[in-house]
């Protein structure tokens, strides 16, 4: 074991972003919880399944970033202005509070009564690509699918779409292109500011014309019941859109390439569909979206496997290395759609467990389905290792292209 501080350079490396999984097998074993240290931040790393979730539910690891510290200012740096309060960097009684309000809308019921208008929008993106013979799944599929999902539910216009997703596509893609990082910021910035301002005019716009949609019951919410302040409108619309199709995305494409590296696997779920359930669990488990949950501040010296975790660390719990921890699943490395679900935290644990589970599986399930009824005899374009990636400093695990022939 060690305590020895490793610098990021050193862990995020290329290999690294191409296959990240022998690092977390090194990690679990060697230094399960890891100190590494960054230009921007150090954190502790904890990578085994047990541990991750004792830490995702420790009242000791705190999210709230807005907190005595400011730590969203050590994370995200000092023009972090579109990073704002919302259920996802909040503590209970607030993160309940923020929670209770839109967790009505993503009960399973609510859910299931958007399956038809969800097949809907996978034929027609579908429809479009077929006759193609190839596609860049990630543009014409895995992007625009929960995209248009979640923009849909919250009440956004149709005709809004693309440049929302022009915008969201800045903020996700940041770090992958070839300018100079201080360009690459501003533009982060200004995206994030744009769509901020959009989303503030849409909520007015729709105040003085309400529509059955989660904005307008937001602001229902906000002018009626007072449960929401005027600020948390925005925030909370912004974390919504953004959480709705960002790792849903990712974990579209993520899911397809390992299917189609897996063919075996590929044509058992051809033959069954009836394990797409199951094997959604199991493709989200082999190689999930959200590689490290989101930051936790340690508000108290605390302990973890011999390493002391000092008051004001920031931790991250390797969701991803957690799911292959060979004490909990037997051949880790290896997909297979017949395993039992199993204690996978794909979508988290605690109380900041995924509140759009019930939307991410179903969006899976019927985009996994269709992928595989209407593509004959996909392939990758290009050998997997030449796939471009998000790069390792991404807070997400995803692809820039999948390029697919059938
Ligand atoms: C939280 C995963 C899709 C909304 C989380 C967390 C994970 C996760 C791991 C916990 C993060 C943490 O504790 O730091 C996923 C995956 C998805 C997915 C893998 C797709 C495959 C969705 C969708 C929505 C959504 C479709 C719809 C709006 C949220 C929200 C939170 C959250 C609002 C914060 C909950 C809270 O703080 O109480 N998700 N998610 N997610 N997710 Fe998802």
């Amino acid at each position: 074991m060690t305590d020895r501080a490793v610098p990021a350079s050193e862990l995020y490396t290329d290999e690294f972003v191409a296959d990240p999984y022998p690092t977390f097998a090194r990690l679990r074993t060697d230094a399960p919880v890891c100190p590494v240290s960054s230009l921007r931040f150090d954190q502790y790393l904890i990578t085994r399944l047990d541990d991750a979730k004792a830490a995702l539910t420790d009242p000791r690891l705190s999210k709230d970033l807005y907190g005595p510290g400011q730590h969203y200012l050590r994370i995200f740096g000092p023009n972090s202005e579109g990073l704002n309060k919302n259920m996802l960097n909040s503590d209970p009684p607030e993160h309940t509070r923020l929670r209770r309000v839109v967790s009505q809308a993503f009960a399973p019921r609510r859910i299931e009564a958007l399956r038809p208008r969800v097949a809907e929008i996978v034929d027609d993106l579908l429809d479009k690509i077929v006759p193609q013979g190839q596609a860049d799944l990630m543009r014409d599929f895995a992007i625009p699918l929960p995209m248009m999902v979640i923009s849909d539910l919250l009440g956004i216009p149709a005709t809004d779409h693309d440049r929302v997703l022009d915008w969201t596509q800045v903020i996700r893609t940041s770090g992958s292109s070839r300018r100079p990082p201080e360009q690459e910021r501003a533009a982060v910035q200004e995206a994030q500011l744009r769509l901020n301002h959009y989303l503030a005019d849409l909520v007015q716009a729709k105040r003085g014309n309400p529509a059955d949609d989660m904005i307008s019951a937001l602001i229902e919410a906000c002018d009626h019941d007072g449960t929401l302040a005027e600020s948390e409108l925005v925030t909370t619309t912004f974390l919504l859109l953004f959480a709705g199709h960002q790792t849903t995305a990712d974990f579209l494409g993520n899911a397809t390439v390992a299917l189609l590296t897996n063919p075996d696997q590929l044509e058992l779920l051809r033959a069954k569909p009836d394990l797409l359930p199951q094997a959604i669990e199991e493709l989200l488990r082999f190689d999930g979206p959200l590689p490290v949950a989101s930051p936790r501040i340690a508000t108290e010296d605390i302990e973890y496997q011999g390493v002391r975790i000092p008051r004001g660390s920031i931790v991250g719990v390797v969701i991803n290395s957690a799911n292959h921890d060979p004490e909990h699943f037997a051949d880790p490395d290896r997909l297979d759609l017949c395993r039992d679900r199993g204690p996978h935290i794909g979508f988290g644990h605690g109380v900041h467990y995924c509140l759009g589970v019930s939307l991410a599986r179903m969006e899976a399930q019927i985009g996994i389905g269709a992928l595989l009824r209407r593509l004959p005899d996909p392939r990758l374009a290009v050998p997997v290792e030449q796939l471009r990636r998000l790069p390792a400093a991404s807070p997400f695990r995803g692809l820039l292209e999948l390029p697919v022939q059938f």
